[in-house]
């Protein structure tokens, strides 16, 4: 699995510390790449378009609370951004929403719960069936 990782200036820190966890993984950095202010939706749409485009079968994003990131890239049709919280929540993402893309905040997430929920999340099955058909109706909204 191709994973690309991409955070505003609020995520920095917690971008590289997911990059040396999962050295092992070889995630694409798509920045930012220091600590200076740079615009969330910036950072949203490089990922949106490396996962659109295939280049990566997983993004992983973050901003100061994941929330404004979130927003961004869920103007993308085709980008299923879901903000985890849990680890419920990680498992959920996975099995009722296929998400292609993980939001996490950078100034309101702890490394260690971001690790369990990053690995949750690619332990689990999408489930299909009537999640499908959900799915389907998010690509088709006016
Ligand atoms: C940047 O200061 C901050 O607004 C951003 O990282 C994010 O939290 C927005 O939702």
């Amino acid at each position: 699995m191709n994973i690309a990782i991409a955070a505003d200036h609020g995520g920095y820190e917690l971008k590289e510390a997911l990059k040396t966890h999962y050295q092992n993984l070889k995630m694409a950095d798509l920045g930012t790449y220091d600590a200076e202010s740079v615009d969330y939706p910036d950072m949203a749409q490089k990922m949106a378009h490396a996962v659109l485009s295939k280049m990566a079968d997983l993004g992983i994003l973050i901003c100061g609370t994941g929330i404004g990131i979130s927003i961004a890239a869920n103007r993308f049709k085709g980008i299923r951004a879901a903000l985890i919280y849990s680890q419920d929540a990680a498992r959920l993402a996975k099995e009722h929403n296929n998400a292609n893309v993980l939001v996490f905040g950078g100034r309101t997430m702890a490394v260690d719960d971001v690790i369990k929920y990053i690995d949750t999340f690619m332990q689990s099955t999408y489930q299909g069936g009537r999640h499908q058909r959900r799915l389907d109706k998010l690509d088709n909204m006016e």
